[in-house]
């Protein structure tokens, strides 16, 4: 018997579709795809294609985006594949009558500012949607202001409100810890929690639930709120990211953006991010967005100031000159904001 290499579901497989062709024959078994099947459950000889199943269901879409387009993030992405392949698999056995409950896919989105939590959840809660667990595969973001009242009475309502918005989509909850409020038992922040908590255990096939925030004080939320924590399926760490993928996801955007990078002008860029990292308030991959919007608001003064035809490509280039004259280079210290406003108006 010849053994399958191992390639890690959702990954691209040159023989995948072969293989959906070839699903051995066997007594009365036939390979059966979910269409084939209709709304019959399955007998224990027939045989299911799962990966087949995978593909029509065109997850492996946006998997390979997802690959494509954030740099880095292997744990994340490896993560986001085992969910994918736990729910086709959980469809298959649901088609052979072995019911279970749905899987538990709250989750926690731990990390450091702009690290591509939000980014993220938007992604998982698509792939939920292309593989039937949720209905519609939307996002709510909300952080504690939008679900915790000011004053007695507040915080059902409008806690039910975005739940409501929310359903057969995914809840996602920014900065969580802060619906917790240490200092205050009788804070109205744990009025919401209760009811997130219900909703979770018993609306769990019409919503899924990511929290997200930095490690450290989700660590204390959930060990404050034990009940919050043992609801969570998944934790997910979004590391740090590198000078180098700092740089991919900079060429990322730029080539988004149609721009592209003189050939000192990316060293500039790399030296520029390496000033940045240390300091405070530097937030990843927004601060890489950040820097090229300044970068692009450089490049459009300088070529008005210049006063010479442009060419397409003079259009699209960002010069070392526009990365130089950030305030990482001349001087340190002085706000973001200064430095916009700094810039001549038009
Ligand atoms: N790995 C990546 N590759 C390419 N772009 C990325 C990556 N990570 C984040 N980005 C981009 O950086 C920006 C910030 O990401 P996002 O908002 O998802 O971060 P976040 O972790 O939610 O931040 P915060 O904690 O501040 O809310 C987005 O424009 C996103 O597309
Ligand atoms: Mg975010």
């Amino acid at each position: 018997m010849t053994q399958e290499p191992h390639v890690p579901f959702g990954m691209p497989r040159p023989s995948a579709l072969d293989l959906a062709a070839t699903v051995p024959e066997t007594g009365g078994g036939n390979g059966v795809l979910a269409a084939e099947a209709g709304g019959r459950e399955l007998s224990a000889p027939e045989r299911i294609n799962v990966e087949a199943e995978a593909r029509d269901s065109g997850v492996f879409e946006v998997i390979e985006d997802l690959d494509r387009e954030l740099v880095g993030l292997d744990p994340v992405k490896t993560r986001i594949r085992e969910v994918a392949a736990l729910l086709v698999v959980d469809m298959a056995r649901r088609r052979f009558g072995l019911e279970a409950e749905r899987p538990n896919l709250h989750m926690c989105f731990t990390g450091s500012p702009g690290t591509g939590k939000t980014t993220v959840a938007m992604r998982m809660a698509t792939v939920l949607h292309r593989l039937g667990y949720l209905a519609k595969g939307h996002l709510v973001a909300v952080t504690r202001d939008e679900l915790v009242g000011q004053y007695i009475g507040h915080t059902a309502p409008k806690t039910r409100e975005v739940l409501k918005r929310a359903m057969g989509g995914v809840l996602f909850i920014d900065e969580a810890y802060y619906l917790h409020r240490q200092e205050n038992e009788r804070d109205y922040g744990q009025e919401a929690i209760e009811i997130l908590l219900q909703v979770m255990e018993n609306q769990r096939n019409d919503i899924v639930v990511i929290l997200a925030g930095y490690k450290d004080r989700m660590d204390q939320f959930f060990s404050s709120n034990p009940g919050m924590g043992s609801r969570i399926a998944h934790h997910i760490d979004f590391p740090d990211y590198s000078l180098d993928e700092l740089l991919a996801i900079a060429r990322i955007m730029l080539d988004r953006q149609r721009y592209t990078f003189s050939s000192d002008a990316e060293p500039a860029f790399r030296e520029l991010m390496a000033r940045r990292m240390p300091q405070p308030r530097f937030a990843n991959a927004r601060s890489v967005r950040n820097a090229l919007e300044r970068a692009r608001l450089r490049q459009a003064n300088r070529l008005i100031s210049d006063g010479k035809l442009v060419t397409r490509d003079d259009l699209m280039r960002i010069e070392a000159a526009d990365i130089h004259k950030s305030r990482w280079f001349t001087e340190a210290g002085h706000d973001e904001a200064t430095e916009v406003r700094a810039v001549p108006a038009l």
